[in-house]
């Protein structure tokens, strides 16, 4: 089976100061098409910087990263967001709470544009698998967090990204809709063969994931 995702070996330091933060160490990951991960772990875990990595968005200053068969390690700013735009979804950890003068609606045509179209799925589709068609019109100041993140997730979806890449999504959603959430992002990873990688607090969603793993001062390891 091809691998959508692949990180080998990989470490990731920061210096903060005088000191040294091993934000990730050593951590190997193969996510496939189709295949729908979930990480937990404590909070300043390194669950954020793999996702990161993962998302072409940091490179690793050792190990090797692998996105939707490109190499990703020594590539350039420009192709890394060529890389970006091509082939991921992000839904950031903050992405509920970004300003923004355009309605869910015109977030997700923008999306479109900047993705070359909408794929497989219209805005006014999205917004109805992420419950969102009767705020269509509303800006993000009159949306709650989670309408935000709903809009968020939606967002993630245009254009037909080959990877998911989700960071706490149901921080601000009730239970109920936490499960039709995560329900719906593992759904769109079997349906159409997207690799999808989701870091949680929320133990409740993880029947939802082909594989759980665990991340605890930077290291990454499956929970059994
Ligand atoms: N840009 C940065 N500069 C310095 N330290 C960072 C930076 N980003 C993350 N860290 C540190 O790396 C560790 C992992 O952070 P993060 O990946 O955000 O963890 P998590 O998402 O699990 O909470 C933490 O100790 C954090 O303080
Ligand atoms: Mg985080």
């Amino acid at each position: 089976m091809s691998t959508a995702l692949q990180l080998s070996d990989v470490t990731v330091t920061y210096s903060d100061g005088d000191s040294q933060v091993t934000a990730l160490d050593d951590v190997s990951i193969t996510v496939a098409p189709g295949e729908f991960v979930a990480v937990v772990g404590p909070s300043g875990s390194g669950k954020s910087t793999l996702l990161a990595v993962a998302g072409a968005l940091t490179t690793p200053a050792t190990g090797k990263v692998t996105v939707a068969g490109v190499e990703v390690t020594g590539l350039d700013d420009t192709a890394l967001a060529k890389v970006r735009r091509e082939h991921i979804g992000f839904v950031f950890q903050s992405s509920g709470s970004l300003p923004s003068a355009l309605s869910a609606e015109q977030q997700l045509e923008l999306a479109a544009r900047v993705a070359g179209g909408w794929g497989r799925h219209t805005g006014a589709e999205l917004l109805e698998k992420v419950g969102m068609t009767h705020r269509a019109k509303n800006r993000p100041g009159s949306l709650s967090g989670g309408e935000r993140q709903r809009v968020g997730i939606a967002r993630a979806l245009v254009g037909d990204p080959q990877i998911l890449l989700v960071d706490e999504p149901t921080a601000a959603l009730d239970r109920h809709r936490s499960q039709e959430i995560v329900a719906l992002l593992a759904k769109e990873c079997h349906d159409f063969n997207v690799a999808g990688v989701m870091v949680t607090h929320d133990h409740e969603v993880l029947g939802h994931c082909d594989r759980v793993f665990e991340m605890v001062d930077g290291r990454l390891s499956p929970v059994a």
